[in-house]
Parts: C-alpha cells; structure tokens; sequence
C-alpha cells in the first residue's frame, strides 16, 4: 500500500460542479473572472445547483424561494440566546445551530430529490440570519428578519446591521460571496461529501463541513490574517515581523496553497477590493501593509496570498466583526457544499479508503493486574 500525506494530488472523485485546472478556477466552466465581475450570488447559487445560469424568471423564482425559506425556527433562535455568548466563537455557534436547525425540519431525513431541494433552499437561506442573528444576539439586540426586495448580500448586511447597506457595501459583499462560493474538492466538501456519502442528511453534512470550515488551514485562516494585521499595525513594521516569523517557521496566514502553486486566481479581484474600499475608509494602512507582506512573502518563501489574505482587509473594511469573517465564509461556501452533497447523492458509493497501518504486531493480551 502506498500512502500520500494529506491526499495531496490524489483524484478522489469526479464532480461536475466546479474545476481548477492549470491554475484556472471555473463553477461549471464558467471563469471565476467573468462570475466575479457581473454575476449576482444568488445567480451563482442556481448555477451550482442547476447546472445552468438561470433566465430572468428562473432567478426570480429562485429568488422567491429563497426568501420564503429564510426564517430560521424561534426554538433555534431561543437556543442560541442559551449559549454562552461571551465565550464563543461565532463558528461554534454557527455549527451547533445548523445542526439544530434538522430538529426542526421534519424532513430532516427524508433523501428524496424534492425534499433535498427544500433543504438546500433553507441551508443556504438561514446560513446568513443565523450568522448575524448570534452577532446581535450578543450584543444585546433582536435579530432582524431578512427583507424579501432586498439581494442575498445587501441581506445580509441589513441582518447585520439594522441598515440598508449603500451599494458599494452591497457590491463587495455580492462579489466576496461569488468569489468564495465552491473551490473543487477543499477539505471542508470532501468533508460533506464523505459525510453524506453513508446516506446520512444534508444538515449532516453541512454540519460536518462547517467544522472543517473553522479550521486555521482553511476557512479560519482569514480571522488570523486580521489579527496579524493588527498586531503589526503598522506598515513600518510588517518587514522585520514577517521576515521574523518566517525565521521562527510560523506560518504566516493567507498564504499558500495546496493547489495552487502560481497564484490563487480569487486573490486579485479581493486585492483590487481592498485597495478600492480601505480608500473609502480612510484606513489605507490596511491595504499597505498587506501589499507589503504579500511582496515579503512572496520574495523569501515563493509563496502567494490565497483567497483569505485580502478578504481579511475587505471584511474589515466593510465594518464586519472579525470572528465573523468566517462564519461569512460559511454562507457563500454552503452553496458549494450543497451542490456538491447533490451530486453525491445522484451517483453515490461509500467513501471509505484505506490506511497503512504503522502500529505494533503480534502483541500478547496482558491481564490488568500485569500492565
Ligand atoms: N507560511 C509559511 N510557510 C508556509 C506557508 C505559510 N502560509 N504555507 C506553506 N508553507 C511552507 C510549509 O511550512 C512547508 O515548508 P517545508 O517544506 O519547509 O516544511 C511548505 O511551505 C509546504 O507547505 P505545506 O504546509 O506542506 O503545504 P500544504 O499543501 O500541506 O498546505 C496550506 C497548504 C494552505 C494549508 C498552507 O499553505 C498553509 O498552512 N497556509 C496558511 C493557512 C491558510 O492561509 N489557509 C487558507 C488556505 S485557502
């Protein structure tokens, strides 16, 4: 038996959904550029879904869809009034309301296509009230229900902030989402996949992804690249802490990528974004030092910023608390993870590979009274 560490290069499945080939990142072979630059999140979330870019009375509907799923059960939201709010991060919160949202779903477990699109459409509708209903919930407030006229991304602000959103906010929000929305076979939908993949339930899965999702290698790494931000603080001083952390082997977040070897073809436009609002903001240093850091590490290790580099400075930016940087995350990727727990669930087989075993032999049963 041959291992590979961390499956790295190994080809664990075939997926329609979405590519990444010679560098080039497509959802169902449309470039991430083209998405990036003129698709709404919500017409990315039928693409993944469907297959197909959606015609003007198909997103409508979709969109209508979506707003009537969005309300997330009041024992779910009276639930998390319960969690120790001051202590916990908003991605735990997210995990163990999504998986209480199936005790709600009275087809939790029902496998048929119709009711796994009801799924989907209430996963990925209440994904964003949970996030900023937790996010309000801690700071005293009543969450705020979604408003029907409004986009997914300016929604998602107005939950947040009791606002609606000014354009440019509602347009880097849209474009984050699109940018984050699937990424072929990441840890977190091999997560979802595996999971659902023993026939068990969509709120399973996304359960599962999202805590895979939380982790510093993945989706957490953008909440760490804010705090490394700060903690420079300055554009002065990102050279000798960078240059010391790399001497010190620490790992310097935002950067690398296991497929990717040239570049993450997501990291541009939010580069471009954080350059655009930390002007608006007044807050440049935040894009500075970034563009410092980035030349830094690209010059002593040869490595490039990822999708969470930049996006730390842009949530920042946008007014959006650190620890929920991830979570927010989350919301755009469930898109991904459902299309992807559709697809298995159209050609399943258990996925069950196998491990090298590296652990003594041949060991004699010892009696208690002799270990
Ligand atoms: N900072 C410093 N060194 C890094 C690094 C980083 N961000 N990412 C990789 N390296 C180094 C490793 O230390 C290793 O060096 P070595 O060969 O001297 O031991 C080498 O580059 C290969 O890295 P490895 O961790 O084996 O790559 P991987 O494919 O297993 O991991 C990541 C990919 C993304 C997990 C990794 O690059 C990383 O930890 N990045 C920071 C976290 C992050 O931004 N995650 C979000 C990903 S989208």
């Amino acid at each position: 038996m041959s291992t590979t560490k961390g499956l790295e290069g190994v080809v664990a499945t075939t997926s329609g959904v979405s590519s990444i080939i010679d560098g080039v990142l497509t959802y169902h072979g449309y470039g991430i550029d083209d998405l990036a630059d003129y698709a709404s999140f919500e017409e990315v979330v039928y693409l993944l879904w469907n297959h197909k870019l959606p015609n003007k009375e198909e997103l409508s509907t979709f969109n209508k869809q979506l707003a009537s799923a969005a309300k997330v059960p009041d024992e779910v939201l009276d639930q998390m009034k319960m969690y120790p709010i001051d202590k916990v991060h908003p991605m735990a919160a997210l995990r163990t309301a999504v998986s209480a949202l199936a005790l709600y779903d009275e087809d939790a477990d029902e496998q048929d296509e119709t009711a796994n699109y009801q799924k989907a459409l209430k996963l990925q509708a209440q994904l964003p009230t949970i996030v900023t209903s937790f996010s309000r919930i801690r700071q005293g407030k009543d969450p705020i229900a979604p408003k029907e006229d409004l986009s997914f991304a300016a929604n998602f602000l107005y939950m947040l902030n009791g606002e609606i959103p000014d354009e440019v906010s509602e347009k880097a929000i849209n474009k984050a989402l699109v940018l984050h929305a699937d990424h072929e076979l990441n840890a977190s939908t091999f997560t979802a996949r595996v999971c659902v993949a023993t026939l068990s339930d969509m709120y399973s899965g996304v359960t599962a992804a999202i805590g895979a999702l939380k982790g510093p290698l993945h989706g957490g790494a953008n909440e760490r690249v804010m705090a490394m931000l700060s903690e420079i603080g300055q554009v002065e001083k990102a050279e000798s802490y960078i240059k010391d952390a790399l001497e010190r082997k620490v790992k310097i977040m935002g950067f690398g990528h296991r497929v990717y070897k040239d570049g993450d073809p997501r990291a541009k436009h939010l580069r471009e974004m954080s350059r655009q609002l930390t002007n608006i903001t007044g807050e440049t240093k935040w894009y500075d030092m970034s563009v410092k850091i980035d030349e830094i590490v690209t010059n002593e290790k040869g490595l490039l910023p990822n999708v969470d580099f930049y996006s730390a400075s842009v949530y920042h930016s946008l007014g959006i608390e650190h620890d929920l940087f991830t979570p927010l995350f989350a919301v755009s990727r469930v898109s991904g993870w459902i299309a992807h727990i559709l697809e298995q669930f159209e050609n399943n087989r258990l996925i069950r590979p196998r491990a090298e075993y590296t652990g003594p032999d041949h060991q004699n049963w010892v009696p208690m009274e002799k270990r």
